[in-house]
């Protein structure tokens, strides 16, 4: 791409970008999108003779386009149309994920420790004539936005390289407007993994030896107050040493609990196909039977996930009823997040 074929500003980091480095565009096909992504093309100008075997610290993350992110950006780009929703990218890198969904119709923030891939995202937002994305600076734990700041929040590789994962999962349960919904695509390990491998430095760097397990990894976004959590997908990345390790994309739901949880005669009754579940609570709902429910789980129970499982009424009298499943309203089966 021609420097000229770009807008005043995005022209003059273009060219900035290209004094420094090899660059070249990658153009990505998403379903009926296709999106164009800056990327350095000689990884030797980054490196400046410094071999980041010797010291992980040294390579410059960012400048990979991770290939779970191209599994992310599949999930995003099914989603049904944004029409405004904020969506916001941590840890963004190349932003594959985030360009999708600023394709999508939706107001996207990408954001990044690293300044220089912040400029990356700049140019290849403009190369796509994207006026929907904005940059930020910061770190995945302390957010540089405010609290119900975004409706959908994803990230790619991100959090398994963080030493404190939980505030983490905190910082985007603040930033998540009532009800938003986390969507982030990560490495699990199959176990525990191993000390010796936990302190190996290039491990951590590869998003290797960071991972936590599943159960710790869902237990740490529960403790942070999500729910509704489900796995959309897991598929194995790697086997380290004897050990093997998926990448996961998980979603969760935010839900802020009134601190007047009241009765005011409400009912909730689950809809199956399970004879009975249980809630994060521990509140047990048999199938077909109107269970009386305080006001925050009645709210609870009316948003997704949930709201195509139960039915919310304010007496125990049958109703009449129609299940409305996910599948009904989703755009590509089997996709929807
Ligand atoms: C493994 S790369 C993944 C990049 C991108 N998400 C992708 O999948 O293509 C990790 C990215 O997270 C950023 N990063 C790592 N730790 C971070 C932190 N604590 N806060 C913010 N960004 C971080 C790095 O700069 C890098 O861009």
């Amino acid at each position: 791409m021609n420097a000229n074929d770009l807008p005043g500003k995005a022209a003059e980091i273009y060219k900035k970008i290209r004094r420094k480095h090899k660059v070249a565009f990658e153009t990505l096909k998403l379903n009926d999108k296709e999106i164009k992504i800056l990327q350095v093309t000689d990884l030797e100008s980054l490196l400046a003779g410094k071999d980041p075997f010797k010291d992980v610290s040294e390579f410059p993350f960012w400048v990979r386009l991770w290939e779970a992110s191209l599994i992310l950006s599949h999930v995003v780009a099914a989603l049904p149309p944004g029409n405004g929703t904020k969506f916001l990218e941590l840890g963004a890198g190349l932003g594959a994920p985030g360009l999708t969904a600023a394709a999508c119709g939706y107001d996207v923030t990408l954001s990044d420790y690293e300044k220089h891939i912040l400029d990356f995202q700049r140019v290849s937002a403009a190369a796509n004539g994207f006026d929907n994305v904005d940059f930020k600076k910061g770190y995945l734990e302390d957010i540089p936005l405010p609290e119900h700041f975004a409706d959908l929040v994803t990230s790619n590789c991100v959090i398994n390289l963080s030493p404190d994962k939980k505030q983490v999962f905190v910082e985007i349960w603040r930033i998540l407007r009532d009800h938003g919904r986390v969507v982030v695509s990560d490495t699990i390990s199959e176990k525990p993994v191993p000390k010796g491998m936990r302190a190996n430095p290039r491990l951590w760097g590869e998003c290797v030896s960071g991972a936590l397990t599943e159960a710790e990894y869902l237990s740490k976004m529960e403790q942070a107050g999500f729910y509704g959590l489900s796995i959309l997908k897991r598929t194995l990345w790697r086997e380290v040493e004897g050990y093997k390790f998926f990448s996961i994309v998980v979603r969760g739901y935010k839900f802020e609990k009134k601190s007047s949880c009241t009765y005011v005669g409400q009912y909730a009754t689950y809809l199956g196909p399970m004879q009975a579940v249980v809630d994060e609570e521990g509140h047990l709902f048999p199938r077909d039977q109107a269970v009386a429910v305080c006001t925050d789980t009645a709210a609870k129970l009316q948003k997704p996930p949930y709201q195509s499982s139960f039915v919310v009424s304010t007496g125990t009298d049958m109703n009449e009823q129609s299940i409305t499943t996910e599948e009904d309203t989703c755009p590509v089966e089997g996709e929807c997040c």
